[in-house]
């Protein structure tokens, strides 16, 4: 494992653009539940009944109670991990451009990541269906369920719920970052849900070095990555950030 480190923080050391894609898997440490395994959500409910659009607009009471409080309750007490934090020092240190994450929790800005795409979307504002009105989401209680806007229209998360698009900027920019990054690291993601599971295989594509880090083997694994570190988000992103070399000045 630590030739395997040395190798991936070789590669950070020399790479003109690096990007991270992450997943829930890097917010596990954190006690956020991941949605596939053992203790996820998806275990326990049916994302088509739960997180698809049509679910929500059909319910939104039922979709608020059953899967967005509890996950919106979680989301408010957490606190960046170390992976989080390593990603924000590996940023600080100019060896890695932006994050694309899949994750609605904004542990990398609180971890303090500047550049973060959020590609499926935000948990930490809501909108109004009626009016459009976007609040924070810390500043609307949850006493009643669907939380109501002043002009009496339901608030939803602004998260990409499935049956939806991804936002366009959030996709053109996590394309343009794949298709021009020497370097990927993808931390914590299953790599099932599309599109965000094509970014490592289109940085592939165009000739990138593919460094993971999950406990487990991904579909990825075998077909894509470059490099696999196994285990969890905080031990190897820190061992890989102790690594990697400061650069030095031109
Ligand atoms: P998943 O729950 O599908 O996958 C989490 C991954 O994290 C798995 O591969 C785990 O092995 C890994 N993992 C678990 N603990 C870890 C740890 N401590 N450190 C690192 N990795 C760990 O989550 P995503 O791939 O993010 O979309 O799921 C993708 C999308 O599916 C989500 O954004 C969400 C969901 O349905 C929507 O809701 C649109």
């Amino acid at each position: 494992m630590e030739t395997r480190i040395q190798q991936a923080a070789e590669i950070l050391s020399r790479s003109r653009l690096t990007v991270a894609l992450t997943g829930a898997g890097i917010s596990v440490e954190s006690g956020i539940p991941p949605f596939r395994g053992p203790g996820s959500f998806w275990e326990e409910i049916d994302p088509m009944e739960f997180a698809h659009v049509d679910a929500f607009m059909k319910d939104p009471a039922r979709v608020w109670e059953v899967l967005v409080s509890g996950l919106k309750r979680k989301l408010d007490t957490a606190k960046p991990n170390k992976g989080h934090l390593a990603l924000a020092e590996l940023e600080n240190r100019g060896c890695l451009s932006a994050v694309i994450t899949q994750n609605v929790d904004s542990l990398h800005q609180k971890a303090g990541s500047r550049d973060v795409i959020e590609f499926h979307g935000t948990f930490a504002t809501l909108s109004c269906l009626d009016c459009g009105h976007q609040a924070a989401s810390a500043d609307i209680p949850l006493t009643f369920l669907p939380p109501h806007c002043q002009c009496g229209g339901v608030y939803r998360p602004d998260c990409v719920f499935y049956g939806e698009s991804i936002p366009l900027e959030a996709l053109t920019r996590s394309r343009e970052f794949a298709s021009q990054c020497d370097a990927m690291l993808v931390v914590g993601t299953s790599a099932v849900v599309h599109p965000a599971a094509m970014m490592p295989v289109l940085a592939k594509q165009n000739g990138a070095t593919i460094i993971e880090v999950n406990p487990t083997p991904t579909p990825l694994t075998a077909t894509t990555s470059d490099i696999f570190l196994q285990g969890g988000a905080g031990s190897v992103l820190s061992r890989l950030t102790e690594a990697v070399a400061i650069p030095t000045g031109p």
